[in-house]
């Protein structure tokens, strides 16, 4: 709980530590802690903090230009789209720049709508997708817990999640898009099977519904591939990205193919702040360093070794994908963290009650993992 004096909204519960500053994977304190974060600020420090490339980026570039709108042509917003293109899954031709997931999934879905004359959109139970209001119409459970708006503003079915059977019979002729994220992160490092997201790519092929992956989470690097869709070899017709996609600075991204960017008319799609040359230079400097320090091969390694060497203490299964994963423990999550965090070490809860949830940097060191470890065995 903030104090009654505070100025800000009471809507997110506190952690009981005010951080101040961080270096590497650590943050410290006001108190001078100094707390070993895998959490990552909901999976958004993926070079951790501080890191030498990040800062001298934003420097340069402050100096340079700080800001221009779409309405202008800026050779940064070219060169971030095209790092992105080369990075993502090959047969994207089109980035939308925004400023978060929710607006990246919130035009992706107004893409499925243009000129499309269909009235549905199909997610997966268990899938968060922001809090805007077409985003949230498609996460499951909100309109229960915190929609809040009077109607969604357009028809959602809901699929039980790896149900191919389920999936092939909601959609039909009218359906627009299935938005599904390949591996739930809220709901605490889910993967979707790829059998089911291969299935629901032909359906929706069949059906003239366009496939809509949510790599706000999973996606730049997280799971040990530049995105999911690379993972599970399934390519969509749209993917939304946010969070690590420039280490901290607020971006988000609609990638599409040509087929379906040119639905967008001119007018169709705006944003302020959206592909800012500040977030555009971030952009390439997150995905050049990702590539240089080999990343993807150390999340892939420091994944294996987290499963091998985790599963102790409360720790009874490990799920989830490179470094988006679930530790399912014998008791509440909120415990498993609580008591890790007096041993001054970060972690994550998720929706699903006995889920501890992993999103650290993905330049964690093999130290770091054997200190999560040896802390989970104490307990
Ligand atoms: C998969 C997924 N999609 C969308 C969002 C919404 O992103 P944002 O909070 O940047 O609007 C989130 C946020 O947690 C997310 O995990």
């Amino acid at each position: 709980m903030l104090a009654a004096t505070s100025p800000l909204f009471d809507v997110y519960a506190q952690l009981p530590f005010e951080p101040v500053s961080g270096e590497g994977v650590h943050l410290r304190t006001a108190e001078g802690r100094k707390i070993l974060d895998l959490y990552g600020g909901h999976a958004v420090a993926c070079l951790g903090f501080g890191h030498p490339r990040v800062v001298e980026t934003l420097a340069r570039q402050a100096k340079e230009l700080t800001f221009q709108t779409n309405a202008v042509p800026l050779e940064v917003r070219e060169r971030a789209a095209a790092r992105l293109l080369s990075f993502a899954p090959e047969g994207f031709d089109r980035v939308f720049f925004v400023n978060s997931g929710a607006e990246a999934n919130e035009n992706a879905l107004r893409l499925a709508f243009i000129g499309s004359h269909r009235q549905k959109v199909v997610a997966v139970e268990h899938g968060f997708h922001g809090r805007s209001s077409a985003a949230a119409a498609v996460s499951f459970g909100a309109r229960e817990k915190w929609y809040a708006f009077p109607q969604t503003p357009f028809e959602v079915h809901f699929v039980p999640r790896n149900d191919a059977t389920a999936l092939a019979s909601a959609i039909d002729a009218d359906t627009a898009a299935v938005i599904v994220e390949p591996v739930q992160g809220m709901a605490g490092a889910f993967e979707l099977e790829p059998r089911f997201l291969k299935a629901m790519r032909e359906v929706c092929t069949a059906s003239g519904a366009l496939l809509i992956f949510d790599e706000v989470q999973c996606g730049v690097g997280r799971t040990g591939f530049g995105f999911a869709a690379e993972r599970c070899g399934v390519l969509p017709d749209i993917l939304t990205t946010a969070k690590s996609l420039a280490a901290g600075f607020p971006v988000g991204a609609v990638m599409a193919t040509e087929a379906v960017a040119s639905r967008a008319g001119r007018g169709s799609l705006g944003t302020t702040f959206g592909g800012g040359p500040m977030a555009c230079v971030l952009v390439e400097t997150v995905i050049d360093t990702i590539e240089t320090e080999n990343l993807l091969e150390n999340v892939r390694t420091l994944s294996e070794r987290i499963r091998s060497t985790c599963r102790v203490g409360p720790v009874k299964h490990i799920r989830g994908a490179g470094f988006l994963l679930g530790l399912e423990c014998d008791r509440p999550a909120t415990e498993v963290r609580d008591a890790l965090l007096t041993r001054d070490i970060l972690v994550g809860t998720s929706t699903d009650i006995n889920v501890v949830r992993l999103m650290p940097p993905l330049t964690l060191e093999a130290e770091h993992v054997a200190a999560l470890a040896g802390a989970l065995a104490e307990l």
